[in-house]
């Protein structure tokens, strides 16, 4: 019987195109959100220049996409608007990477403080965000309506990038 290797799949980080807006779409759709994004929307995210996009793709195969983060720039602060990390994708550290490379790149183009809002029970994303230094930094109670009616509270929490 001969040796059967696997190679781990190895990401890579780039900047998002606007071809790219299909497969982020796709992978939108697998956040669990209630609201969907169109693609002619993502696309008009891409080409917005206050808008930064980074993406988790297959470094042998740039086109494969695992997951993304987008942000957008106002002055000297930011927002995530999402990250997402497609379902057979979590917890392989993507997410983590994903937001390794955009910090910085954040801070480059001149952004200080970086916000998010989060669902308070989103356990994954709080556990993400919190281990790259994000801080509580205020609630809005009933926030979030939930697909089954019911409304969530959203975190919403800070990071300063000024360290970077
Ligand atoms: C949130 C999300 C992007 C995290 O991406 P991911 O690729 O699974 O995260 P990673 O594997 O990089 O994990 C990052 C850290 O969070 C922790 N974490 C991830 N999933 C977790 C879980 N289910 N429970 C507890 N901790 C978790 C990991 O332990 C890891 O810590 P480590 O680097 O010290 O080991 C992903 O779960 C996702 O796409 N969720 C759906 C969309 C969503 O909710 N986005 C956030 C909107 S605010």
């Amino acid at each position: 019987m001969g040796w059967l290797f696997f190679k781990k799949t190895q990401i890579a980080i780039r900047s998002a195109r606007v071809s790219d807006s299909h497969d982020i779409a796709a992978l939108h759709s697998e956040g669990g959100f209630s609201g969907s994004w169109s693609v002619e929307e993502i696309e008009s995210l891409i080409a917005d220049r206050a808008v930064i996009t980074d993406i988790a793709c297959d470094s042998r195969k740039i086109e494969i996409l695992f997951g993304f983060v987008m942000s957008r720039c106002a002055a000297d602060e930011a927002e995530i608007l999402t990250i997402v990390t497609g379902r057979k994708s979590r917890g392989k550290g993507f997410g983590r990477r994903l937001l390794e490379a955009h910090l910085p790149k954040l801070a480059g183009f001149g952004v200080k403080t970086l916000y998010l809002e989060v669902e308070e029970d989103n356990k994954p994303a709080r556990a993400l965000y919190e281990k790259m230094g994000f801080v509580t930094a205020g609630i809005r109670k009933g926030y979030y309506r939930k697909p089954d009616g019911s409304f969530a509270n959203a975190l919403i929490m800070k990071l300063g990038l000024d360290s970077l």
